[in-house]
């Protein structure tokens, strides 16, 4: 069977790196402390699905969520392992590793909250804390209306949830509640869907000891805040709309 060329728009490689759409390609950013999904093809497309605005309801949070499983798998290799000892039913004896150190989710309401499943599918049982942070509609700042963490917080390795990352504003206000309760910086890490250059930027150098593991860096932000090219308001989309 031929395989088709490039050139020809389909398959795993369907362009050439330099011919990419640009909105397609996540903008780089030069900092240790964010890292970026591997750009596949397949994530492409599930943010292909979710960029759309035809896109209905049930398969925006399908596909969102597809992308949240891949988000939260990268953020779990950056927990640190032990090596661990163990002898599998052959009685071979196996060097491998465990996790060291205890877990929990904080979820930004109301997106990050769809964030709490894909987490859940990976670690059974994890403890999940909620903070209530919502953008002014006028002036785009964030403000903090509630928060509810687990007590032992500061003892804990933090993941925590939102998918939009626009101005960075929700995620600092976010940051400050976790570090005012005693949550070492190094010990954040933080998972986003689509981030704004300029957030993720000032974000990383305000944090640079927490880390930053998101799926896309877009464009930018357009008058209102949002960002572009984007996906609209993702708590409307995945909750409303
Ligand atoms: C959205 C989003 C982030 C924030 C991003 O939430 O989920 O929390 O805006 O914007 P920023 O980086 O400029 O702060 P929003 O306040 O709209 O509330 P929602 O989760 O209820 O949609
Ligand atoms: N919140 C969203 O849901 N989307 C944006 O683009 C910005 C903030």
């Amino acid at each position: 069977a031929q395989v088709p060329s490039p050139a020809q728009g389909v398959g795993p490689v369907y362009r050439p790196d330099g011919e990419k759409p640009t909105a397609t390609v996540s903008k780089e950013v030069s900092y240790d402390n964010v890292h970026v999904l591997p750009q596949t093809p397949q994530l492409i497309a599930l943010l292909t699905m979710i960029r759309d605005g035809r896109t209905a309801r049930a398969d925006f949070i399908f596909y969102s969520n597809r992308i949240i499983r891949l988000l939260v798998e990268e953020g779990l290799n950056h927990l640190p392992v032990v090596e661990q000892s163990i002898q599998t039913p052959v009685g071979r004896d196996y060097l491998g590793v465990k996790f060291e150190g205890k877990i929990c989710g904080v979820s930004i309401m109301r997106a990050g909250e769809a964030m709490e499943q894909g987490l859940r599918d990976c670690c059974r049982s994890v403890r999940i804390g909620k903070i209530l942070i919502q953008r002014d509609e006028e002036t785009c700042m964030p403000k903090l209306f509630y928060d509810k963490l687990p007590e032992d917080i500061a003892d804990r390795w933090v993941l925590l949830l939102d998918p939009m990352f626009a101005t960075g504003g929700s995620a600092t206000l976010a940051v400050e509640v976790l570090k005012e309760r005693g949550v070492p910086e190094h010990r954040i890490l933080f998972l986003n869907l689509i981030a704004s250059p300029s957030g993720v930027a000032e974000f990383a150098e305000r944090f640079p000891k927490l880390r930053v593991v998101t799926a896309f860096i877009d464009q930018g932000l357009d008058e209102k805040k949002y960002i572009v090219p984007g996906l609209g308001d993702f708590g409307d989309r995945y909750y409303t709309l």
